[in-house]
């Protein structure tokens, strides 16, 4: 008696969960395959290369070699990840800081595909998968990335 009324509500729970789970994958829409949570794809190898030879040229005297904060906020690891949790730190966001502040001791002294490369190579270094569109200020999804460590 007991068995049969488990069945009854596996049987009339299971299509609710399929339902729920269909919408859950809809509102993703924008994010990269493997399901919400999962880092979005949004710069490309070549870019993250030629970022972190921008980055050791014109941050790395401040932020650190490996991102690891010196004299200025570390760009990965832990401390990055409550700063940009603290601003619900896009990488949208992101790029206009870098673009609009750094590098700190000359802003604005970079080219725009400077400043996108290196935002790639930062992504990259905490952990964003590389992709097949190059990361620039129009790219569609940058707003909606929340930037984790
Ligand atoms: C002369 C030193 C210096 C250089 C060079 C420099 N930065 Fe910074 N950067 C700082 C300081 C200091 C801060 C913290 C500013 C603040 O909190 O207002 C900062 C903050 C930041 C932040 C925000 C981090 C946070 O925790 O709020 C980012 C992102 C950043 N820098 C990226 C870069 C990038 C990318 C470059 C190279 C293009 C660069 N910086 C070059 C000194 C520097």
């Amino acid at each position: 008696m007991r068995r049969s009324l488990m069945t009854l509500i596996l049987a009339a729970a299971m299509p609710v969960a399929a339902i729920a789970q269909d919408a859950g994958g809809q509102a993703a829409g924008s994010q990269a395959a493997g399901g919400p949570g999962a880092k979005p794809a949004l710069y490309t190898a070549d870019q993250a290369n030629a970022g972190a030879a921008v980055y050791a040229q014109s941050c790395a005297a401040c932020h650190g070699s490996q991102l690891e904060g010196v004299a200025a906020p570390a760009l990965k690891g832990p401390a990055f990840g409550d700063m940009a949790n603290a601003q619900s730190l896009t990488a949208d966001a992101l790029l206009d800081v870098i673009v609009n502040t750094m590098p700190q001791s000359d802003p604005g002294s970079l080219k725009p595909e400077e400043f996108a490369a290196v935002t790639a190579y930062i992504l990259q270094q905490n952990n964003y998968p590389a992709g097949t569109v190059a990361l620039t200020k129009d790219e569609p999804g940058l707003k909606d990335a929340k930037i984790t460590p």
